[in-house]
């Protein structure tokens, strides 16, 4: 099996990635898997920057062709907020925190005026090719909830809404999450387009 890396230490994140890459023959290892991996300043503006940021830094780390995905919600009535500051959004990267500030940032705010989008970008990167990116995005839009709703604890997931679905992310399983999550949107691009690319650098 070709390895992979996927430069991530969210094993949420890992668990929505690694079936589909299995499937293609890649087995997916994380930072989890090396030793000592650098820690990267996710200081670009926007998620594309931070995604190439963390493959380039994992790619020539490890020396293998190399995932990352940067991702964040988009709250409309915030004014896009918290972006690409979605994982520090109530100051250190604490999920409940973060939950509890956006819960309190709407209240009062009215069902139809919660709307908000959630995006990922994903981006591979061959160790020594960095001119031959591969970049992808995937969008979804929901509504977000007044209460927590669902068993997943990933980190927005209880409380980002789909309105066609009846469902918020998280009570949603993994596979019925990829079909319509923006991450899920963007993995299946990249299933159609790694092979091919893979040739291209190697
Ligand atoms: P990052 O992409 O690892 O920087 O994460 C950005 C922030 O968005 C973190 O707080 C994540 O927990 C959150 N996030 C990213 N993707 C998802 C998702 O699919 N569901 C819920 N929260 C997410």
């Amino acid at each position: 099996m070709k390895k992979i890396l996927f430069a991530t230490n969210n094993q949420n994140k890992v668990k929505e990635l690694r079936e589909t890459l299995a499937k293609m023959g890649f087995e997916l290892l994380t930072n989890r898997d090396l030793d000592n991996p650098p820690e990267v300043v996710e200081n670009g503006r926007t998620f594309e920057d931070n995604a190439v940021l963390k493959a380039h830094a994992l790619a020539t780390y490890s020396n293998l062709p190399t995932i990352a995905d940067d991702s964040g919600l988009m709250v409309d009535k915030l004014n896009g907020q918290p972006g690409v500051r979605s994982a520090r959004y109530a100051g250190d990267h604490n999920d409940a925190r973060n939950n509890a500030k956006l819960l309190a940032e709407l209240g009062g705010v009215p069902t139809e005026k919660r709307t908000a989008t959630f995006y990922s970008t994903i981006v591979v990167s061959y160790p020594g090719k960095f001119d031959q990116d591969l970049i992808v995005t995937g969008s979804t839009d929901g509504v977000i909830t007044t209460i927590p709703q669902g068993e997943n604890e990933f980190g927005y997931d209880p409380l980002f809404y789909i309105p066609e679905k009846k469902k918020t992310y998280a009570e949603m399983t993994v596979a019925e999450k990829n079909e319509i999550s923006h991450r899920g949107k963007a993995l299946k691009q990249i299933t159609a387009l790694l092979p091919g690319w893979l040739e291209s650098v190697e």
